[in-house]
């Protein structure tokens, strides 16, 4: 029986790979700091067969001894808000950065065969485009007096509207928020050290991942967590911009198979792996169909027709490499999932924190 540390265990997506790996008669150990900001004073939901070390990142001794007989590494581990991490800048460069550095530096010299990494969609910035003559584009940005002015779309050489299309593996990194690049170190990190060491590395950049478990109090993260909090509450989905802003949506279990696929799957070290569901949703039709879901589906989301510094517009990801790779194919649609979801949220009592978030941001001038 191969024995596997995930890092960040008990958080959202650890657990469901926790109960992934625990399924496939894998040992599971966790090292988790249980921070405040995601685990509030409940008590935190550790999978029962599971062993816990109970640490931070950055401390050498909890990770020498999370890492005792271990043979592979899911490492996720990591302060996941990008609004926050503009502000709270040491907080998530040491968290997610150094944090890493310390695993591993800790992992030299010992047995283990494979660490996959969870970076993230972020690192694209925006996603690819096509110009109105066909042209792919790999690096786009907005420009900030457009954005001001309410051009939400960007727009291409010629000053057309670009068309957003699946974002693949080759398209360059562009780094738009402290998390982004947190998340960029993280993967290179861990892709430089495989090199080095001869340890298979993998990184999977997940697009917006949802399910169950979702942290509904934490107002940094996921945007269907934000959005069924403040319906929980009889309160309006809060919209950045014009809501026609398109994200990739995937279910968790999804993910927590593609990372059991890619410690398994030969093929896939040495790679970077998008793991989305490779469907396009715009944030208006998310609030709608959530609303639905949730059977409030006469609230409709407040249009902020304002910006969040570091949000991109457009990004979903082309998943050829994954299902190349690691014969990855999503099982869950986003439609048919919502239903279970929005029954969980229900079942939580979700606090709202989303207007607090609004306004920590526009406090430090982080919304125009
Ligand atoms: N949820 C998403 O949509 C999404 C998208 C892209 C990438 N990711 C990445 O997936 C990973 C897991 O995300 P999640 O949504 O489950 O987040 P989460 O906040 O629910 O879980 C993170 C876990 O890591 C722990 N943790 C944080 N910092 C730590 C530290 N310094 N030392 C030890 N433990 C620490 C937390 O206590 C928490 O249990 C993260 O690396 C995140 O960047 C998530």
């Amino acid at each position: 029986m191969a024995t596997i540390l995930v890092t960040g265990g008990c958080g959202f997506i650890g657990r469901h790979v926790v109960e992934e790996l625990l399924e496939q008669g894998n040992g599971v150990r966790i090292l988790d700091a249980l921070i405040d900001q995601v685990h509030g004073d409940a008590e935190a939901m550790v999978p029962e067969a599971a062993e816990v070390v109970r640490g931070d990142m950055r401390d050498k001794a909890a990770v020498e001894e999370a890492l005792d007989g271990v043979d592979a590494v899911i490492h996720l581990a990591a302060e996941v808000g990008v609004g926050q991490s503009m502000y709270e800048i040491a907080r998530y460069v040491g968290g997610n950065d150094l944090g890493t550095a310390v695993l591993l530096e800790t992992m030299i010299g010992r047995p283990v065969r494979r660490i996959v990494v969870a970076s993230s969609m972020s690192v694209y910035g925006e996603g690819r485009y096509l110009t109105s003559g066909g042209e792919q584009l790999g690096f786009v940005r907005r420009r900030s007096e457009h954005i001001k002015a309410g051009q939400w779309d960007p727009l291409g050489p010629d000053g057309e509207v670009l068309t957003p299309v699946a974002t693949d593996e080759e398209k360059p990194v562009d780094l738009a928020s402290i998390y982004a690049l947190t998340k960029y170190a993280q993967e290179k990190q861990v892709l430089i050290f495989g090199e080095a060491y001869g340890v298979e590395a993998v990184a999977l950049r997940l697009f917006n991942v949802f399910g169950a478990g979702q942290a509904l109090s934490n107002p940094y993260t996921g945007v269907l967590a934000n959005f069924a909090s403040r319906l929980a509450n009889s309160q309006a989905p809060m919209i950045f911009e014009d809501g026609r802003q398109r994200r990739d949506f995937v279910h968790v279990r999804d993910v927590a198979r593609a990372f059991r696929l890619a410690l398994e799957k030969p093929d896939a070290a040495g790679h970077v792996i998008n793991i989305g569901s490779g469907q396009a949703y715009t944030i208006a039709e998310v609030a709608a169909l959530l609303a639905e879901a949730m059977g409030v589906p006469h609230i409709a989301p407040e249009i902020l027709n304002k910006a969040r510094s570091g949000d991109i517009r457009n990004c979903f990801a082309d998943i050829s490499k994954a299902r190349e790779l690691l014969g990855f194919e999503p099982r869950y649609r986003l439609e048919n999932a919502l239903e279970p979801f929005a029954e969980w949220v229900r079942s939580t009592g979700a606090i709202d924190r989303g207007a607090e978030m609004k306004r920590q941001l526009e406090e430090r001038g982080l919304v125009s």
